[in-house]
């Protein structure tokens, strides 16, 4: 028999009762549905309009049966569609008449909005904590790679010398905004939407910010319209993670280019690789992939909710209930990405040489002698051509800028003198690159330092 039955002559098709349920993926909301009932409840029963006695019995009643779901004793079913009418039910032929009061100025549609606010809300922290764990392996990385030379690349060509420090040390910094965008998520997210009825409101003397206070919101959400049928909280954090994923994609991109035999400037550990059914040779960067893959799903999670969101009228509609599954689905993919992710990366093997040995080629302390030559006096512009000159040199003579000899050098300019060698060393590049935020020592221990910081506050 339905909730509804009263005003209904048939009785539910099976298909459509099976095709409006939403209980095989709102279980899982099951904690923050009690949670808000129990506060619903109190608050009525301070207000008057329900008695003490209902109070504690509705009371007493959800703790049984928020035991009995954590036990994995209780079946739910999909004629009850939804967790709400799931425990709603429970509650009733558990406690008779005190259970059917509990919806008294209440209705499902501010019922699931504050549910799902809480359960966004309890969420980020996790996430939240995950990310700075990777920001601590990355932290400790870079500490123990601060002069590992290696080239900085723009269009994947070779360009400057940076140290692997400071290329770790930028997608720490990325992560800091991602981290940043969870919390101002969940700020924002935190006024509750308790209270604002079917869409209307309520006759009944409620206290709004009973409820709210008692929930741990900030305040009661204003309007109530705004409360039953906005979801910007939802895709504020799905944007904040498809951002996230977004980062720790191109990190795998990387991953996947420093594994490869063109590169091996890493070696990731056996236990975070995998090999080929027919391939005895090889090892595959799978992890990587797979988290790179997996940032198309969180997309696409993003896009499915903005879609659902754009065409509907105030206030609830149906088309709502579609928001749960890509919102789950995002936050179990980047829980399940952030750690494994950590661990492959704290795992891995870095190979100073053959970063180094990348480095000695492409020329890329080409601009470092443009510099040396403009510090003499030069005109930037000058030293350029001048450089670019002994680079199309080097290429015919199969030579290195620092290979040349300052007969050689002397060529092009009278400038340069034997302190040249000392200034187109690579560690000498990257290490005078010490500018605020440049690849040198004291730069990268900066860096290391305030993450570790952002870390230690979180
Ligand atoms: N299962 C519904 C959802 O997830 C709960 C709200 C239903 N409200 C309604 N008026 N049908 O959105």
């Amino acid at each position: 028999m339905k909730l509804w039955s009263g005003r209904f002559g048939k009785e539910t098709n099976e298909l459509v009762n099976d095709f409006n349920a939403s209980i095989q993926f709102d279980a899982r909301l099951y904690r923050e549905d009690i949670q808000g009932s129990l506060a619903h409840a109190r608050m009525l029963g301070d207000c008057g309009v329900i008695s003490k006695e209902d109070v504690a019995a509705i009371t007493a009643g959800l703790e049984s049966i928020l035991k009995d779901i954590e036990q994995g004793r209780v079946e739910f079913t999909a004629d009850n569609e939804d967790i709400h009418m799931n425990v709603e039910a429970l509650l009733t032929k558990r406690i008779g008449d005190a259970g059917k009061r509990l919806h008294t100025a209440r209705s499902r549609n501010d019922q699931v909005a504050v549910d799902f606010r809480m359960y966004v809300r309890r969420e980020i922290p996790v996430m939240v904590r995950q990310v700075a764990e990777l920001q601590s392996v990355l932290c400790r990385q870079a500490k123990a790679h601060q002069t590992t030379v290696m080239p900085g690349y723009t269009h994947l060509q070779r360009a400057q010398p940076i140290s692997f420090a400071q290329h770790l040390m930028a997608y720490a910094n990325m992560l800091c905004r991602d981290v940043t965008r969870l919390e101002d998520c969940a700020k924002r997210l935190n006024e509750c939407p308790l209270g604002s009825g079917a869409l209307a409101g309520t006759t009944y003397p409620i206290d709004r910010w009973e409820t709210a206070r008692d929930l741990g919101f900030d305040a009661p959400m204003s309007n109530s319209l705004d409360g039953v049928s906005d979801r910007d909280y939802a895709l504020e954090l799905l944007s904040a993670l498809s951002i996230l994923m977004m980062h720790l994609s191109r990190f795998s991109e990387e991953v996947i280019l420093w594994c490869s035999w063109e590169f091996k400037f890493i070696e990731l550990d056996d236990a975070y690789a995998t090999g080929s059914s027919i391939m005895p040779q090889k090892k595959n960067p799978d992890v990587a992939e797979l988290v790179r893959g997996k940032t198309g799903r969180v997309y696409g999670d993003l896009m499915s909710l903005l879609t659902v969101m754009k065409g509907i009228p105030l206030a609830y509609n149906k088309d709502m209930q579609e928001d749960k599954e890509p919102v789950f689905d995002a936050i179990d993919t980047v829980e399940m990405c952030v750690p494994v992710f950590a661990a492959m990366l704290d795992t891995m093997r870095v190979i100073p040489e053959n970063m180094r040995a990348a480095a000695g080629h492409g020329f890329i302390n080409a601009t470092d002698c443009a510099d040396y030559l403009t510090k003499k006096g030069m005109p930037f512009r000058d030293a350029y051509t001048v450089t670019g000159r002994l680079v199309a040199y080097c290429g015919q003579n199969g030579k290195t800028l620092e290979q040349l000899t300052l007969e050689e050098l002397r060529q092009v300019s009278d400038l340069f003198d034997g302190d040249v060698y000392q200034a187109l060393s690579l560690e000498e590049c990257m290490g005078q690159r010490s500018s605020y935020g440049g690849p040198a020592v004291s730069e990268t221990s900066r860096q290391i330092a305030a993450v570790e910081e952002f870390i230690a506050a979180r």
